[in-house]
């Protein structure tokens, strides 16, 4: 396996490879094709869905240039200076190209000082200029900010999805993992994508040094202390059977060995409605 981090070797640079975001990527691809691209964007939702994968697309797509595409992130520059520099920087032309892109990453961090300011960037934009705003809360950006922006939200990315990818990433990486170790990953995740890539990458260092180049779905588990399918089954036998000692010696053991909580307790969930379902 490479040493690069496979978040960073599998970044999607086109539209079409960006998962789960259809509601986005069709409005952007259509914008792009129509030549109605927007001065300013706002990307919201949570962590590892697509935010600044998108925004780096859209860049590319409108036609920016590597060193026109400015990356800011506000996390660390908050302030008026920073967002000053920005405002007299964007008056110059792009170096090369029609373009050129500001990403600001994690905008809610601005200070007050630093969004009105931006807000005046924001709306009087030079026609060169297209900023794109990424946070993942979106509640304390100010409204002036968001009126002034084409506003995109980012879903959590469904299990499924990040299931079928993990799989594939796998193969790509030349390590076997079965269908049950995908979905544990993507159980675990909860809709962020990044996070997914963060397990598997794990996972897949595991394997590598394994002879045949497989993760059984037991190895899965105890790298990701989930616990065992048994233990899944004899929780929810105990409820049905309001057997309290049964189930008191399942929530032992799951404690004694440490094992995630919030877990078992989707596992639980995701088998009692397997179960509804089938009724
Ligand atoms: N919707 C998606 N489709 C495919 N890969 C994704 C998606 N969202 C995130 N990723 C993966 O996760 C990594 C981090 O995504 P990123 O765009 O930086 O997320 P965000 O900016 O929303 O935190 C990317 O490099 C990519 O490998
Ligand atoms: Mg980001």
């Amino acid at each position: 396996m490479s040493k690069l981090a496979l978040y960073r070797k599998y970044r999607p640079r086109k539209f079409d490879e960006v998962l789960g975001q259809n509601h986005i990527t069709e409005i952007l691809k259509n914008a792009v094709n129509l030549g109605r691209i927007s001065h300013a964007y706002l990307f919201s939702g949570p962590r590892g869905t697509g935010k600044t994968s998108v925004a780096r697309i859209l860049a590319k797509e409108a036609g920016c240039s590597d060193i026109d595409l400015i990356e800011i992130d506000a996390a660390s520059s908050r302030g008026i200076d920073e967002i000053r520099t920005l405002r007299e920087g964007v008056r110059f032309s792009p170096l090369q190209g029609d373009v050129k892109v500001y990403i600001i990453d994690e905008v809610h961090m601005l200070t007050k000082e630093a969004f009105n300011a931006l807000l005046k960037t924001l709306e009087e934009p030079p026609k060169h200029a297209i900023f794109i705003l990424a946070t993942t809360e979106l509640e304390k950006v100010p409204d002036t900010i968001i009126s002034r922006c084409q506003n995109f939200s980012f879903h959590k990315i469904p299990e499924n999805i990040l299931r079928e990818a993990m799989k594939v990433t796998a193969q790509k990486e030349g390590v076997k993992i079965d269908g049950e170790t995908a979905g544990l990953i993507a159980l675990f995740a909860e809709g962020s994508f990044r996070d997914a890539q963060g397990m598997l990458d794990q996972i897949l260092t595991l394997g590598d040094s394994n002879k045949d180049k497989r993760i059984t779905e037991k190895e899965a588990r105890e790298f990701l202390s989930a616990p065992s399918r048994e233990m899944v089954e004899n929780i929810i036998l105990s409820i049905i059977g309001k057997d309290t000692e049964k189930g008191l010696s399942v929530i032992h053991e799951v404690t004694e060995q440490n094992l995630n909580i919030k877990t078992f307790l989707k596992l639980i969930l995701r088998d009692v409605r397997a179960m509804l379902l089938l009724r």
